[in-house]
């Protein structure tokens, strides 16, 4: 009986492990220009301007322990560019970095716990502080200064929750590893009424749990995606979707997506908030060049 689950278990694992290897292959392959002037016309930044909203940007991000230089790149890249940042993690110090303990274990079965444990944590101790409240992984990059811009179109007082919209049993939710956003009238909503309505979940999936959640609380996500149906919260990394045709992403995007998929130049819009798997270098790489057209100038000019 045992075994029969183990043997499963690691078929599992190598079918997993083919299928990553080889994705990451295929993106290697179709992406030789990653850093050249294609990524540079295809998105830009709006010029950063926090006093046009003086709205104030709270974000945590999820990480463990080993991932401390992720963290760090996190903090550096983009992390301080919000209000606050604190990294939420089991540990009981992180080095330079703003943190606070999660008191569980760091195993995949309590990752709801952590997200509702930083989410109450949030709200308890910053709600009146704060404007809007993100939730980022160690992986996920964001552009601070386009988010500020987009959200600057929104009342935060209001119910708000924003990120990228996957359906799955006809439960829409957002995308963990993209990120999501909710408005301080969201996060109230979602806190007074999550113990009577969420308090008893057992499903481990963090962001199907959150999407359950804020359908029995009646709170809807917010499209998110520009005039040309290009997404601004974006579940793969920025060389994954700039630059790889249909059928080379994993197939379990293209079947859980509420919208349509959109490939290479059509992925993403200009003013683009996210990407997810961004490792270290490929973060750095992003960021150098994003860091050298500040002025909006990379506005793509066709799109047929
Ligand atoms: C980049 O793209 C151009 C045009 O598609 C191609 O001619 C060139 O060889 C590519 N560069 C690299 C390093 O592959
Ligand atoms: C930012 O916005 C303020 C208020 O609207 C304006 O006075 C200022 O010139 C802007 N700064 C830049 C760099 O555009
Ligand atoms: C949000 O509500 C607070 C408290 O009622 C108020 O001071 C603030 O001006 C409101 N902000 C917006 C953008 O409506």
């Amino acid at each position: 009986m045992h075994k029969k689950i183990f043997c499963g278990f690691f078929v599992t694992l190598a079918g997993f492990l083919i299928i990553v290897t080889a994705w990451n292959v295929h993106s290697h392959v179709l992406d030789p220009n990653y850093s050249t002037e294609i990524l540079r016309r295809l998105i830009s930044v709006e010029e950063f301007n926090r006093s046009k909203q003086g709205a104030k940007l709270f974000c945590w991000v999820g990480t463990h322990e080993p991932n401390f230089d992720k963290a760090i790149n996190v903090f550096n890249l983009w992390g301080s560019k919000f209000d606050k940042i604190i990294f939420v993690v089991n540990t009981d110090s992180f080095g330079v970095l703003p943190f606070v303990r999660f008191p569980l274990q760091e195993t995949r079965d309590n990752l709801w716990h952590k997200t509702v444990f930083a989410f109450r944590h949030i709200y308890e101790n910053y709600l009146d502080e704060f404007d809007w409240f993100m939730k980022a992984d160690d992986d996920t990059f964001i552009v601070v200064d386009n988010l500020i811009t987009f959200l600057s179109g929104y009342n935060y007082n209001k119910s708000y929750v924003f990120g990228r919209e996957f359906v799955q049993n006809g439960v829409t939710f957002p995308s963990g590893g993209s990120g999501y956003v909710f408005s301080r009238g969201a996060l109230k909503q979602f806190m007074k009424g999550f113990d009577e309505n969420c308090g008893d979940f057992e499903g481990i999936l963090e962001d199907v749990n959150i999407g359950i959640c804020l359908s029995k609380l009646g709170m809807e996500l917010t499209d998110t995606r520009d005039s040309l149906g290009r997404f601004r919260f974006n579940p793969l990394s920025a060389r994954d979707h700039l630059f790889t045709r249909r059928g080379y992403n994993p197939q379990w995007i293209y079947d859980i997506e509420k919208y349509e998929m959109r490939e290479e130049q059509y992925c993403c819009a200009s003013d683009v908030i996210t990407f997810h798997y961004m490792g270290i270098e490929e973060s750095i790489e992003f960021a150098n060049i994003l860091e050298k057209d500040p002025k909006n100038q990379f506005i793509p000019t066709k799109f047929d």
